[in-house]
C-alpha cells in the first residue's frame, strides 16, 4: 500500500464504487438518483480521491442560497457539504482534509460559495475534529436531526474570497 493518493473530479463510472464506499463508511446511504443529481448540478464539487489504482474516498456538496450561519442576517451563498468518507485503511493520511480543501477551492471560483458548512452526528470524534482542524466553528445544534435521534452539530467556515485556502 503505497501512501501517495490522487484527486479528481467524479464522473458518471464512478457511481457504483462511490456508492459501496459511502455504504461501508456510514448509516446515512442514498439512492444512485440522488448522486447523479449532485453530479449533474454541482460537479465541481462532487470528487473523488484514488489510492492504489482505486477509489478510496469521496465528498458530494450542494450550492444553496441563504444566510450566513456565521453572521447574522448577512446573504450567502453556502457550500453544504452532504456527504464524505474515506474508506478506513486509508484515513488519517490527509485525504478527507484535501477533499474538504478541494471543495471549498471549486466551490469559491465555480459556484461562487462563501460559506461551507456540514450537518455532522455529535458523538462522530474523528468528523468533528478534521472540521475543527480546518477551523470550521459549531453554529447551531440540531436536535433529533437523525434517523436514530442521534443529534447533529451544524459546523461553519467562512470561505476565503475566490478560496485562497493555504
Ligand atoms: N482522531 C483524531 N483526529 C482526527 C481523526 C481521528 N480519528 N481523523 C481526522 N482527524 C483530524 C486530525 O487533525 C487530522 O490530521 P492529522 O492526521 O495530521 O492529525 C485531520 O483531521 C485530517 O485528517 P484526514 O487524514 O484528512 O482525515 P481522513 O482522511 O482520515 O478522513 C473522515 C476523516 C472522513 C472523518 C473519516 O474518518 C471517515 O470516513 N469516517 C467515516 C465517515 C464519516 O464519519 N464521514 C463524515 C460524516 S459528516 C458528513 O459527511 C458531512
Ligand atoms: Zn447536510
Amino acid at each position: 500500500m503505497s501512501l501517495g493518493y490522487n484527486i479528481r473530479m467524479f464522473q458518471a463510472e464512478d457511481l457504483n464504487r462511490v456508492m459501496a464506499i459511502n455504504f461501508e463508511c456510514l448509516p446515512e446511504n442514498y439512492s444512485s438518483s440522488f448522486y447523479r443529481e449532485l453530479y449533474s448540478r454541482f460537479p465541481e464539487t462532487f470528487i473523488i480521491a484514488e489510492a492504489d489504482g482505486d477509489i478510496q474516498g469521496y465528498i458530494m456538496c450542494r450550492v444553496e442560497r441563504g444566510f450566513s450561519k456565521l453572521r447574522s442576517l448577512s446573504p450567502a451563498r453556502l457550500l453544504h457539504v452532504v456527504s464524505i468518507a474515506v474508506r478506513e485503511q486509508y484515513r488519517r493520511r490527509g485525504i478527507a482534509k484535501a477533499l474538504m480543501f478541494e471543495v471549498m477551492k471549486r466551490g469559491a471560483v465555480s459556484y461562487d460559495a462563501t460559506e461551507c458548512y456540514l450537518e455532522v452526528r455529535v458523538g462522530n470524534d474523528p468528523a468533528i475534529k478534521l472540521y475543527e482542524r480546518l477551523i470550521f466553528t459549531k453554529t447551531k445544534r440540531n436536535y433529533g436531526y437523525y434517523l436514530d435521534g442521534e443529534d447533529a452539530w451544524v459546523m461553519s467556515l467562512a470561505i476565503p474570497s475566490k478560496g485562497k485556502l493555504q
